[in-house]
């Protein structure tokens, strides 16, 4: 029987701040048993989907896509923080709860026509995964799929992304 990954979240109460509960996803990267569960059930949704390229935003959707990319033998491309990529990049604005942050992607990170899973810790309000998106298609790649190891369904982000297909592992 597949493990309860919910057991290895750490639910933490009033982080970052007064009435918040932070998903603190540490505990299963750090149990290799639990880690590789869920890298597996991206897989197994990623398999027929003819995915190219992994694309994940900086820096936990680093953790998630990376195993995966490796277990299916394809390239990753990280999706970064201002100032981080030397050579020239696509940019996507998204919302914050104050102000506004970017993501960017490397023009030559994909190829026109490519199918792109792309991949996070969390799905909040769908902010993140719209903006790495948006670096996809772009460039021309054809996003296939998006997962992701915890959603918080009170945020409604999935309604951000309703025209993808969404795997979500946990719910809370
Ligand atoms: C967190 C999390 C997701 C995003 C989800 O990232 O890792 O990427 O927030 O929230 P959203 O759906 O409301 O956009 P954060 O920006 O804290 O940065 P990090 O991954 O670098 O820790
Ligand atoms: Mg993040």
């Amino acid at each position: 029987m597949a493990l309860d990954l919910t057991k290895y979240v750490a639910s933490v109460p009033d982080y970052p701040e007064p009435g918040i509960i932070f998903r603190d996803i540490s505990p299963l990267m750090a149990d290799g048993e639990a880690y590789r569960e869920a890298t597996d059930q991206i897989v197994k949704f990623a398999r027929d989907k003819k995915v190219d390229m992994i694309v994940g935003p900086e820096a936990r959707g680093f953790i998630v896509g990376c195993p995966v990319a490796y277990e299916l033998g394809i390239g990753f491309a990280p999706a970064r923080k201002k100032g981080k990529l030397p050579r020239p990049t696509v940019k996507a604005t998204y919302d914050l709860e104050y102000g506004q942050s970017a993501l960017y992607l490397h023009k030559d990170a994909i190829k026109p026509g490519q199918n792109v899973l792309v991949t996070d810790d969390l799905l909040a309000t769908g902010g993140t995964i719209s903006a790495t998106i948006q670096l996809v298609e772009e460039l021309g790649g054809n996003v296939v799929g998006t997962a992701f190891l915890v959603e918080l369904k009170d945020l409604h982000g999935r309604d951000k992304i309703k025209d993808y297909d969404i795997l979500s592992l946990m719910e809370f």
